[in-house]
């Protein structure tokens, strides 16, 4: 479903990743760690070409990435992609932001939208705030919206970067648990996370990242038991001894 092949990206002279070579078959849950600036927000920015690359090539369920116009666009939609930051429309309600990429981009009928948007609120748990705007909700709810919006335009790859890092810890489980009922239903994704319970749960696989390389590819109960360098072991040191 993802398939990176030799990537090589720069900011400047950083060299921020580094011969990336990343296949992810369809309904794998990959979950990307590392300490802080190795790379991870960009690997995921990458696949939906918010960020280009310098050279190798990347392809989504068989289609190499376009370098813009209606083909990016139509791309971009098949890949759904949960930041930190919920980045709804605030003059919009609930039901308004999930219906907008429905309607603009995959330009669906207005019923239709309406009847999809309906469906995913319910599905994240918050068909009751419909006419609300982002800021009455709660930091939780407002992440769930944003997964709802995601899913509205029918992607086939969902990327998370750090969705639940910017949440009272309280609201953190609430969107995990959309997430885990997305990962047994089949969903290909890739997730940027702090949440190791999570990662080891929902995982099938772990990429580690240090320095823009994927240091280590395995499954999570190896990674997090066994993990072979020690980039990886210092790092877990430092996250499980919290
Ligand atoms: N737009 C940019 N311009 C210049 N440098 C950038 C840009 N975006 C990221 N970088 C740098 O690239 C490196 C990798 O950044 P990235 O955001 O991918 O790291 P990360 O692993 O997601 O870190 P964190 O865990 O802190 O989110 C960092 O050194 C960062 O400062
Ligand atoms: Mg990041």
């Amino acid at each position: 479903m993802i398939a990176m092949h030799g990537v090589q990206k720069h900011f400047g002279d950083l060299h921020v990743l580094r011969d990336i070579e990343l296949d992810v078959p369809a309904g794998q849950v990959v979950i990307v760690l590392g300490p802080s600036g190795s790379g991870k927000s960009t690997l995921c920015r990458t696949i939906n070409r918010l960020e280009p690359v310098d050279e190798g090539t990347i392809a989504v369920d068989g289609n190499p990435l376009p370098s813009e116009g209606k083909a990016l666009a139509a791309l971009r939609a098949d890949v759904g992609m949960v930041f930190q930051s919920f980045n709804l429309f605030a003059h919009k309600t609930i039901r308004e932001n999930v219906m907008l990429g429905p309607t603009k981009v995959r330009k669906m009928k207005k019923e239709e939208a309406e009847q999809t948007t309906q469906r995913l609120l319910e599905r994240v748990g918050i068909a009751n705030q419909a006419d609300k705007y982002p800021a009455q909700l709660s930091g939780g709810q407002q992440q769930r919206v944003a997964i709802a919006r995601a899913l509205a335009m029918n992607p086939k790859v969902m990327l998370f970067d750090e969705p639940t890092s910017a949440l009272d810890p309280e609201m953190v489980n609430e969107v995990l648990d959309v997430m885990t009922s997305l990962a047994k239903e089949g969903m290909t994704m890739v997730v940027v996370t702090h949440e190791m319970g999570f990662a080891r749960r929902a995982g099938d696989r772990v990429i580690f990242m240090a320095d823009g390389q994927i240091v280590e590819d395995t499954d999570p109960e190896t990674f997090f038991t066994a993990p072979k360098s020690d980039r990886a072991k210092d790092f877990l040191g430092k996250i499980l001894s919290h």
